[in-house]
Order: structure tokens, then sequence, then C-alpha cells
């Protein structure tokens, strides 16, 4: 609990205000750097354990035949090309999505294609799927055994030559067929903000077509859909109607918001330079929408994972209650140092004391009963 409060205060008086003079994603990279170093040594990674992890049984649970030890994850996007997966369990998480990676490298956008809106509690991301690709990940991850569920998110090549329809099908294909075996469930990301030929396959006929073709290569892994923030119930609605008649075992509420309009934003923060998908507190209140109705309606019948705005143990606990099995972070982190993992599962035991919940099972969906 010391180590905590001391890194919490070490961060936010001294690293964090250093980081954020800095180019974001110098700063991103120069973090995976360092991420990467201690994960290599025994010793460096047992000494981010000993500050770092917290473990109570209440946080454990299967989901989807996985086990999960506590249900925070890292969200896709901040370890793109699957170098953190040594040094991510002792940070706390109980599981991390790497990518979201696609079938071939991909350069991304032109930087910059970053931006902090530290006021509205949020970043402004315009990657545009930067990574290595799949061939290269995926000999980097295969074969190999993680201390956590790791989860491979796919997307679709972000360039001219993938943007149809079928090319960006056979895209996704390839990346399939490459993670088939390897990693502990797939996501299949049909919502990133920022790619070229926009997002396709969240109209119900091109992601029926999509997964279609996915349904076709063999795997054991579970499949989850990466959903969209703004579209209207309505329309999600369709598009977990189309998944219904596919190899589709959840959706994960959800990526980025395209809204630069909501409440949450400080509008003066918003610079003419940025573009893209805003994550962050911004994203809380949307994705929590669309996951309350979506697991009212299908909560007996598929997964839900929440993704957006998380940045205590009390906003988790929402999202849980609202209905997630699992709960991803990133901006949260970002913001409030790597120590608010093992915060927020420690906070997550406190609330479920609090509210007579045995563990994370009985809490899921409480708000709804
Ligand atoms: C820098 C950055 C890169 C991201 N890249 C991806 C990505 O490649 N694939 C994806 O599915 N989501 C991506 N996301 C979205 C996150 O996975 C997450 O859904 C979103 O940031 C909301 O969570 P947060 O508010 O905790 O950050 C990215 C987010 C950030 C901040």
């Amino acid at each position: 609990m010391f180590a905590t409060a001391a890194i919490r205060w070490t961060y936010r008086r001294a690293l964090k205000p250093w980081y954020f003079r800095r180019d974001p994603e110098d700063v991103h990279d120069l973090m995976c750097r360092v991420g990467e170093k201690l994960g290599r040594y025994g010793i460096t990674r047992g000494i981010t354990d000993a500050i770092f992890d917290f473990e109570d049984p209440s946080l454990a649970q299967d989901v989807l035949g996985v086990r999960f030890r506590n249900p925070i994850g890292l969200s896709a996007g901040f370890d793109k090309d699957a170098r953190l997966v040594d040094i991510i369990p002792s940070v706390g998480f109980g599981f991390e999505e790497v990518g979201s990676i696609t079938g071939e490298p991909c350069a991304g956008n032109p930087r910059p294609r970053l931006w902090r809106l530290p006021r509205s509690k949020g970043l402004v991301v315009y990657y545009g799927l930067k990574n290595d690709g799949a061939d290269v990940v995926a000999a980097r991850l295969r074969g190999r055994s993680f201390g956590i569920p790791v989860g491979t998110s796919i997307a679709r090549t972000n360039d001219a030559a993938h943007a149809g329809v079928e090319e960006g099908i056979e895209d996704y294909a390839k990346a399939f067929r490459l993670f088939a075996d390897v990693g502990a469930y797939f996501t299949v990301n049909i919502s990133c903000p920022n790619t070229c030929g926009g997002e396709p396959y969240t109209q119900p006929e091109r992601l029926d077509l999509l997964l279609t073709a996915l349904d076709r290569i063999k795997t054991r892994k579970p499949v989850l859909l990466k959903m969209p923030a703004d579209l209207s119930y309505a329309q999600t609605r369709a598009l977990i109607e189309t998944s219904s008649a596919h190899r589709v075992h959840g959706f994960i509420f959800s990526n980025l918001t395209k809204k630069f309009d909501r409440p949450e934003i400080v509008q003066t923060e918003i610079t003419s330079h940025a573009r893209g998908g805003i994550s962050g507190r911004p994203a809380f209140a949307a994705s929590n929408e669309l996951l309350s109705q979506a697991y009212g309606e299908y909560g007996s019948r598929f997964v839900f994972v929440a993704s957006g705005g998380v940045f205590t143990a009390e906003d988790a606990y929402e999202k849980i209650r609202r209905g997630a099995s699992l709960v991803q972070l990133i901006t949260g982190m970002i913001f409030e140092g790597p120590q608010l993992v093992g915060e927020i599962n420690r906070g997550l035991v406190r609330l479920f004391a609090r509210d007579g919940f045995a563990n994370v099972r009985e809490a899921v969906g409480a708000a709804h009963r």
C-alpha cells in the first residue's frame, strides 16, 4: 500500500509533468522500450511484481473457457506489436490485448497522430493502425506461454490496396489464420476510426461477409467484436443480430469516440490539427450506455467486455455492474500511473464486499437485477 501511494505521488508530481511536456508518441515509444527491457530479466520482472501486483480470489473468474486472475486488462493499442507481454502481468493486469495487428505491416498515418486533452482527461488518437503486421507479430508470440491471457486484436491494413471490401476481408483472414493458435482470444476490430476507406464492416451486410470468411478458419479461440462508440443502439443491435449467425462469443464496448462535440470535451483543448478518435473520459458515458443496452438484451447469450474512460475502481465497478465481465483501459494508466491497475483491483474487492458480492461473477450485470 505504501509503495503504491509513493508511486502514485512520484508519477503525478514528477514523471507525468515531464512526460506531458513531451511529444505523446515519443513518450509512448519510450515507455514501450522501458517496459520491454524490464520484461526481459527475471529480477526486473520480480521487482515490478513486488511493487505493483495485487491478487485476491474474488477477482478471479473463467470467461469463455479462459481463466482470468482479475478483470482489468490492457486495451488494444498500447502494446501494438506485442513487445510488452513479459512485463504486463507484473504490472498487475489480469489480461492484455495486443495489436491491433493487420494482415500486412502498416506504417499508420503520418505524424503527429496522438494528442493529449489534459482537462478533458482524454487522448486524440490518429495512429491509423501502425504495426509490424501479422507475420512478424505472430512469429514473435508463437509457441510462447504468457503469465496472463493475451488477446490478439486484428484489423484491416490501412492502405488503399486493402480499402475495398473483398481485399479488406482477405487481409483480416490472413491475420486470423496466422493467430488461429496464438493467444487466448481474438478481437476483430471493426471500429478503428482512423483508416483509409472508413469502417465498412460496421454495416451489417459487410460484417456478414467478413464473419462468413472468418468462420471458415479453424480456431479454438473465442472471438469478440470491438464495437464503435458512436452508433445508435438500433445500429449496434443490427450488428449484434448479424453476429448471432456467426462464430462470435462477445463484444467490446467500445472503441474511441469520433464525436468531438461531446459535453465532456473542453473544446478549447481541440486544436485544428487534431483529428481521429478520442479516448478516456469523453468515451466513458457513450460506451457505458451501449454496454447497458446490449447486456440488457443479450446478456444471457454473449460475453461483454468494457473499454472507455476507466480512471478509478468506481468506474470499473460501474461497467461491471452494467454487464462487463472484463474491463480494459489505457488512458487512465497514462493519466494516473501504472499503479492504477492494482488500485482498481484493490478497490473492486472493497466494493464487492460493501455490496455483498462474493466475487466478480456475482457483480456482473447487477445493475439489471
Ligand atoms: C494510443 C491509443 C491507440 C489505440 N489503438 C487501438 C487499436 O489499435 N485497436 C483498437 O481496437 N483500439 C485502439 N485504441 C482504443 C483503446 O483500445 C480503447 O478502446 C480506448 O482507448 C478507450 O479506452 P481508454 O479510455 O481506457 O483509453 C487505442 C487507444 C489509444 C489511446
